[in-house]
């Protein structure tokens, strides 16, 4: 029987061991959607702790339909780079990261089961390329509770 800190295969993405941290809202992000300082706190400690996946909290896609002003955001290319940075920092403590997309009505989301299907989907395909190019290892959509791997697309 695999042990905890065994490695775990989940669509393309190994993840070093099968501690997953659960997507939480911080409710601190910059009114335009950006992370800030407190996320790069708060995932980059909880990356020190060494789990196998960081899922980030659900991000919002649509900037008309925020669940509060200070909830994180990706609709747009300047919400990337802070969390690239959050990405980075994970990544060189050997932590896999994920981002989480909420979309407006979380009911209507699409499952996707792959990046390209998220990709293909105009509802899915902003967040999940600006995932990848945030260097995301992994989409969960808020709506389906799957996860795609944003870099299996070439
Ligand atoms: C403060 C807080 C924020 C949360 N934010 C999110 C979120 O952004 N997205 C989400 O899918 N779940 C969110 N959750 C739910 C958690 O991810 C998790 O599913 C829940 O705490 C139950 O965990 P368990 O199944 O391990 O008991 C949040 C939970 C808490 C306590």
């Amino acid at each position: 029987m695999p042990g905890l800190f065994d490695t775990y295969e989940v669509r393309g993405v190994t993840l070093p061991n099968r501690v997953v941290l659960a997507p939480m809202a911080q409710w601190s992000a910059e009114a335009d959607g950006r992370a800030k300082r407190w996320h790069r706190g708060h995932y980059g400690t909880r990356a020190v702790g060494g789990p196998g996946l960081v899922m980030m909290e659900g991000a919002n896609v649509d900037p008309t339909a925020r669940g509060g002003l200070d909830n994180l955001g990706i609709w747009e290319d300047a919400q990337i780079a802070p969390l690239a940075e959050i990405v980075d920092f994970c990544h060189e403590q050997d932590v896999k990261m994920g981002i989480q997309d909420a979309p407006a009505d979380a009911a209507e989301a699409a499952p996707a089961d792959s990046v390209e299907d998220a990709l293909a989907d105009s509802a899915e395909a902003a967040p999940a390329d600006s995932a990848k190019a945030a260097s995301a290892d992994a989409v969960e959509d808020a709506g389906s509770g799957l996860d795609v791997d944003p870099n299996s697309q070439s």
